[in-house]
């Protein structure tokens, strides 16, 4: 249990929603709000490995029809909505930009970027009558060296971290909260099947996968869900606006 110097939880009597909570980085996310006292929902396409103690809504974010399910399952389930993270994301690469299709772009921008934007734009405005809420958008690493075979999925995630900063100013007055957490590699199934189908493309679209990490090692989710954790939390009460990058040193080169 993660609380605070008089060991109460620290996020006790808080509900949160956490997208693409079935496996990876967003299950540890899960863990860890629920280790903290939160009441959390988490959603994906299908359950998967969903920690216990948390509620499921089956929905796809990638529609708006899927955004607007899981804020009404959000408003059934927890009665409204303190914490939301942005956590499903991902694309597959292809073997260069001109390769990539026209729906793969739109499926890109559609998980990685609009899907925050349209449950942002269901959950927040219940936030800002409260005046208090915090929003953690996921973005990656690979922003900063965009490569040609992942061009939508970087360039869906750079849009994802300009929209995140604008909102957190637009919110600010309101006392709600945006950041942006961007992790480097992770392992996770998602993480761990890009980099294969990266790694068949050939050596030259998967050299980058080689290069060391400062820290040694690859992350792993809890890495990343213990920044989440952070940010949400009171402690960060003077954050917003703000990316935090967890990559074990291997951005910027
Ligand atoms: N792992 C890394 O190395 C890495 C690096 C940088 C950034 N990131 C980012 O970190 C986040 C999590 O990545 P991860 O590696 O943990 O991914 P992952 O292992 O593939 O897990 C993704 C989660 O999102 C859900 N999801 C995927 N598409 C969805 C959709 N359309 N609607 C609802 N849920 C959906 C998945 O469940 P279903 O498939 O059942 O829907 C799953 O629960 C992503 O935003 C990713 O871009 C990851």
């Amino acid at each position: 249990m993660i609380g605070n110097e008089s060991g109460t939880p620290v996020l006790k009597g808080k509900r949160a929603v956490v997208t693409g909570g079935s496996r990876g980085i967003g299950a540890a996310v899960v863990r860890r709000l629920l280790d903290a006292g939160a009441d959390v929902l988490t959603t994906a396409r299908s359950a998967g490995a969903v920690p216990e103690g948390a509620a499921f809504a089956e929905a796809d974010v990638r529609t708006r029809a899927g955004a607007e399910a899981l804020a009404a399952a959000a408003r059934e389930v927890l009665g409204g909505v303190d914490v939301l993270v942005h956590n499903a994301g991902g694309a597959r690469p292809f073997a260069n930009s001109s390769a990539i299709p026209d729906e793969e772009w739109q499926e890109a921008l559609d998980l990685n970027y609009l899907a925050s934007v349209r449950l942002d734009s269901l959950l927040v405005p219940g936030m800002k009558e409260r005046r208090s809420g915090v929003v953690v958008h996921v973005s990656s690493a690979a922003v900063r060296t965009p490569l040609g075979p992942f061009l939508h999925y970087t360039a869906a995630k750079a849009a994802l971290e300009n929209y995140s900063r604008g909102l957190a100013l637009e919110l600010a007055p309101f006392g709600v909260r945006v950041n942006t957490v961007t992790p480097g590699r992770v392992a996770t199934p998602g993480g761990e099947a890009t980099r294969e189908q990266w790694a068949r493309l050939g050596a030259a679209a998967g050299e980058g996968a080689t290069a060391a990490v400062p820290l040694g090692r690859e992350g792993r989710p809890d890495d990343i869900a213990h920044a989440v954790l952070f940010l949400v939390s009171d402690r960060a009460a003077w954050l917003t606006g703000s990316n935090l990058v967890v990559d074990g040193g291997e951005f910027p080169r």
